[in-house]
């Protein structure tokens, strides 16, 4: 018995009037019901093909244009779409940061419920290619090919190193050139290629989990210091001393060689011993008045040189006068602990990854700051009454947490905290804004910055000063 094809959903004539939030097209059907659409820009008009139905909305990809987008402009790189990065490289640069400001802007009125405060308009980047200091790359035995070239008879068997491609996360996308890291990163990612290659050495499979070559990660800073870690999945010792020796021979510049071996099901690599091959065991970042070393597993903001700018934000909000107890939570290697220490009185840091603790006090170190305590565990843990009394009551809380935002815990440990100041920097509006809805309660938002570090993705930064309220003019969360 055959069974019977569903026939598609499609929701004609939608017009597209922004983007939303995750980085999709939003427009409204006929009914006026929601409409979240892939492959789109705001000015589209299309017809969309829907993949997922709710009573309030509908997803889906764009299948018809009947009227293009005045924001619209060629994409300049030939894996767009396919490798699932630069998503929104179809939209001049002037529409994304107006997008990006506006999500921001509605995270604050929808998600946080909030009316008052500055909202400042967002920060471009200078550089809107070439500008990440870190990309990690797959090996896979198994490519992604499309169906014109299927029909056409072309094979996916092929051993490419590369990007996933989004939705299959067995297959790869072989990337020859990405316009997000500086050279010598493609040449190198090429080097490794070629070298594997000509060693006959097997790509990996993911379906199967077998194969020697499994991941790549290049990390490169603006003083041009150059990092390579390769995961071989197999603990082969001749042959990736062999394979080693070649990299370094072809590529001088390399300034630190990490590999580590990954038998796991997983491409994470932070839980994995790092065997430092050739070269230095960290490579050195500069961010205006600090040096930062950087360990095969430290988190570093991605693009250094608009951190340096979100940075100066931070600074800016904090008005600091030199006399402020100052705690950083969610520290990483230390980076904005550091950056402020030399205005003010002291600084605490709190991170939940041991390594980076250990990061941190060596920058400390190198840098010549004492004003730093560093404490590794979750902050949730750390931050009690009692930590505030050890170490003093806080003028001005720093808190820079991952996408997902604080824990409940920690908001809460915060409106028992009081302190008088909060600078709050995140990089995914809706966490920050559900978050800055419940420290309503006791804190009135000043002003809030978007700050754009990654052109050609949906994702924004933010810096948020918040202000102790007297209890007076407390009004009623809701
Ligand atoms: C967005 S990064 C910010 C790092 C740093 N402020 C910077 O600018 O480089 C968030 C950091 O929070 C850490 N982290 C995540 N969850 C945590 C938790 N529950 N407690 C403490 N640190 C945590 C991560 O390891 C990461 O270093």
């Amino acid at each position: 018995m055959t069974r019977k094809q569903k026939k598609p959903i499609i929701v004609e004539n939608v017009e597209i009037t922004a983007m939303a939030d995750k980085g999709r097209g939003i427009g409204r059907d006929a009914t006026g019901r929601v409409v979240f659409s892939e492959s789109v820009a705001p000015g589209d008009v299309v017809d969309v093909q829907v993949t997922k139905k709710k009573p309030e909305y509908v997803e889906g990809y764009a299948i018809h244009h009947h009227r293009l987008s005045r924001d619209r402009v060629d994409p300049f790189c030939q894996h767009f779409k396919l490798c699932g990065g630069c998503r929104w490289q179809h939209l001049k640069y002037s529409a994304q940061v107006r997008e990006k400001e506006q999500v921001v802007r509605d995270a604050v009125r929808r998600i946080g419920k909030i009316r008052e405060g500055e909202f400042l308009p967002i920060v471009p980047c200078a550089e809107t290619t070439y500008y990440r200091n870190k990309l990690e790359y797959a090996f896979s035995n198994k490519t992604w090919i499309t169906k014109a070239e299927m029909d056409a008879g072309m094979s996916n068997r092929q051993n490419v190193l590369g990007f996933h491609r989004p939705g299959a996360f067995d297959k790869i996308v072989d990337i020859k050139h990405c316009y997000l890291q500086a050279d010598p990163s493609n040449q190198l990612r090429l080097t490794v290629k070629a070298v594997a290659d000509e060693m006959g050495l097997s790509y990996y499979d993911l379906i199967v989990q077998q194969g020697m070559m499994r991941h790549i990660m290049i990390r490169l800073t603006t003083l041009g210091e150059l990092m390579l870690i390769v995961s071989f999945h197999q603990n082969d010792k001749k042959v990736i001393k062999q394979f080693m020796d070649e990299v370094v021979k072809r590529t001088p510049q390399l300034t630190s060689l990490f590999y580590c071996i990954n038998p796991k099901m997983n491409d994470y690599v932070g839980d994995l011993d790092m065997v430092c091959y050739h070269g230095k065991p960290f490579i050195e970042e500069q961010l205006g008045h600090v040096r930062f070393k950087i360990g095969p597993k430290s988190f570093f903001q991605t693009n250094s040189k608009q951190a340096k700018v979100l940075y100066d934000k931070v600074v800016e909000f904090a008005e600091l006068t030199g006399n402020e107890n100052v705690y950083d939570l969610y520290t990483g290697v230390g980076s904005i602990a550091l950056y402020v220490a030399k205005y003010c009185k002291q600084v605490v840091g709190i991170e939940e990854v041991p390594e980076a603790i250990v990061d941190a006090k060596e920058n400390a170190r190198m840098n010549a700051t004492e004003n730093c305590v560093f404490y590794a565990g979750d902050v949730k843990n750390i931050l009690t009454a009692e930590f505030a009394a050890q170490h003093g009551k806080p003028d001005l809380v720093i808190t820079d947490p991952p996408r997902a935002g604080m824990h409940e815990a920690v908001v809460r440990m915060f409106l028992q905290l009081e302190a008088p100041r909060i600078v709050y920097v995140s990089c995914n509006p809706s966490t920050q804004a559900r978050d800055l809805n419940l420290l309503k309660e006791k804190y009135r938002l000043v002003k809030i910055q978007p700050v754009d570090m990654f052109p050609h993705t949906h994702h924004v930064e933010t810096v948020a000063l918040l202000e102790l309220q007297e209890a007076t003019e407390l009004q009623p969360s809701n």
